[in-house]
């Protein structure tokens, strides 16, 4: 990929529907597909900042490519191509010029390319599957309340960041603002059946397990990772973004202390610099400066390399 400034906020394509506007995503019908546009917004405690993240919507839909292609023996996903030229009415020459983002006056496959994917459109589960490796986030939080996360016990005298003695699963919903909630695994047996809870824990751990082994090999530790799955038809596929520094909670193998927060490779200049202005966290978010926007670039495709061993520039 040459390098190129291209930051694209918002999309608006002429002649799609719209399917979804997530924090991140941009998602329009596509002739019974979907096409999955990962745009640069970043979004912070919830809060989608103001000022976007050049390379991050490529690197989103390059790692993400990678890991599908990676984990294909073990599960089927929805992702077709992220080849824009096979994308017909939004790749093609005659597509048109992109009234949006600061790429007015290029075509929209050129503002499109590298951070789309025509994926299958598939009935999401309405439960966020996340598993984990390392004791981090809100399990640390829930683990020092209350001995366990949800319906989890865990062994007592565990520290910050320590590595579970085998990855749990913790399955949280989306509450109102956007904002995940664990829930306890009787309530996901509730809300989708004893079987596909089990077959989806079965295949989150098991992707989870896969990518662990590969990324521990290039220096990289995974201490959790959030997935969602969807039903095409009976089966149950994997989508939406997977093993990206948004979804994932990335640590340097090098350097790894148990007891104390660890380093990561995601937004960490965002939330700390959006510590220090006292914003109160509730929309809008203050725009951030140069440097740190510099600095969360590099870390996305600081990301990249090291896990797919190339860089994405
Ligand atoms: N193959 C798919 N079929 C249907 N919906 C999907 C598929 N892949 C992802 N999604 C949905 O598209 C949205 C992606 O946008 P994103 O910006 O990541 O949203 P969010 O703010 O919820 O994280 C999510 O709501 C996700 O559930
Ligand atoms: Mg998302």
């Amino acid at each position: 990929m040459k390098k190129d400034d291209t930051v694209v906020l918002e999309t608006a394509l002429p002649n799609l529907t719209l399917f979804k506007k997530g924090k991140v995503r941009d998602v329009y019908e596509y002739d019974g597909n979907l096409i999955f546009i990962a745009t640069d917004r970043i979004s912070v405690f919830d809060v989608v900042v103001p000022t976007g993240i050049p390379y991050k919507g490529k690197v989103l839909t390059a790692l993400s490519e990678f890991w599908f292609k990676k984990l294909a023996h073990v599960t089927p996903s929805h992702f077709i191509t992220s080849d824009i030229g096979k994308m017909g009415a939004v790749g093609g020459k005659d597509a048109g010029l992109a009234p949006f983002g600061n790429v007015l006056g290029r075509t929209i496959s050129d503002a499109l390319r590298g951070r789309t994917m025509l994926v299958k459109k598939t009935c999401p589960m309405p439960v966020e599957c996340v598993v984990r490796g390392y004791l981090a986030g809100s399990a640390f939080k829930e683990y020092e309340e209350t001995g366990g996360i949800q319906d989890i016990k865990l062994p007592r005298g565990l520290r910050q960041s320590d590595k579970l003695s085998e990855p749990i699963f913790t399955p949280a919903t989306k509450a109102e603002g956007g904002h995940d909630l664990n829930i306890p695994m009787k309530r996901m047996i509730e809300m989708v059946g004893k079987e596909v809870a089990q077959e989806a824990v079965d295949k989150s751990i098991a992707i989870f397990v896969e990518a662990s082994r590969y990324a521990l090999e290039r220096g990289i530790i995974i201490a959790d990772a959030k997935f969602e799955w969807g039903f095409l038809g009976e089966e149950l596929i994997l989508i939406d973004e997977v093993f990206t520094p948004d979804s994932s909670r990335f640590w340097p193998l090098d350097g790894y202390q148990p007891g104390r927060p660890q380093p990561s490779f995601d937004k960490q200049y965002v939330r700390d610099y959006l510590e220090s202005t006292g914003w109160d966290k509730t929309p809008p978010a203050p725009p951030l400066p140069d440097e740190v926007v510099r600095k969360t670039t590099e870390k996305y495709l600081e990301a990249y390399r090291l896990l797919t061993g190339k860089d994405l520039v």
